[in-house]
């Protein structure tokens, strides 16, 4: 796993839409896997500039997304389909029939048959990651064991606290969310990771030891042969990493 120390979240944003745009070029019919939560935020912004002012092309690309609520509408302002249409999708070439969000409301179990058929047709090869506070990765939340496919997950309160913020209320924060499985993100061919925020726990455990551990998803990735983490420097300093 290579880690990335950035001076700043700005840099952080550009040195990963490097990434992006590099697979992007490399293979134009790409399968990119996207991730929600205000860490890629920035990254998604400078991919619509270099779209619009580079030309990057996404046309031929197709995407599929970590996770989604469960019991929220594509049109809810907080639905995570609704965030990948304003935050990116809405700024850039690509064709939205070839970006899948799995359903949040109708049938659970249709959902979840469509969401693991989605992910078997095309291996993703970069995929967009972000840290919870817990260190769930998607909605992959720490646990005993962890699951391979796409599954529904009843979501830890910590999560609530976390997300509550972009919602009028802590009961407003749904308790469920579908979520590609530990094994659907480790199968992709790259991953890349922006640390951002209030994550020392898990940016801990992921970058200063060597262990795998089901409580901290995201210390999986240390088992990937192709995946980059990008850290911000303030927050390198507070768990002491030095590289
Ligand atoms: C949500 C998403 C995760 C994301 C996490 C971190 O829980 N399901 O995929 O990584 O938020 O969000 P943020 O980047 O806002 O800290």
């Amino acid at each position: 796993m290579k880690v990335v120390v950035a001076d700043t979240y700005e840099q952080e944003c550009l040195l990963a839409a490097d990434v992006i745009e590099q697979v992007v070029r490399e293979k134009p019919d790409c399968r990119i896997g996207l991730a929600t939560g205000s860490s890629p935020v920035g990254m998604y912004k400078e991919l619509g500039r270099r779209c619009r002012e580079e030309g990057l092309d996404f046309s031929k690309a197709d995407t599929v997304n970590l996770d989604e609520y469960v019991g929220l509408e594509p049109t809810h302002e907080q639905s995570y389909r609704y965030f990948m249409d304003v935050n990116l999708f809405d700024h850039i070439n690509i064709d939205k029939a070839n970006t899948y969000v799995a359903k949040g409301v109708g049938d659970v179990e249709e959902n979840l048959r469509e969401f693991n058929e989605v992910l078997a047709k095309k291996t993703i090869d970069v995929q967009v990651l972000g840290v919870g506070p817990d260190g769930h990765l998607g909605f992959n939340e720490p646990g005993e064991k962890l699951w391979d496919h796409a599954h529904k997950e009843f979501l830890d309160e910590s999560t609530i606290d976390a997300n509550q913020r972009f919602f009028a209320s802590r009961d407003d924060v749904p308790r469920y969310a579908f979520t590609m499985g530990m094994g659907d993100i480790m199968r992709a061919k790259k991953l890349l990771m922006i640390i951002n925020g209030n994550k020392q726990d898990a940016a801990t455990k992921l970058l200063m030891d060597d262990k795998i551990d089901p409580k901290c998803p995201a210390t999986f990735m240390k088992m990937h042969s192709d995946a980059v983490v990008f850290i911000e420097k303030k927050l390198a300093d507070e768990i002491g990493y030095k590289g």
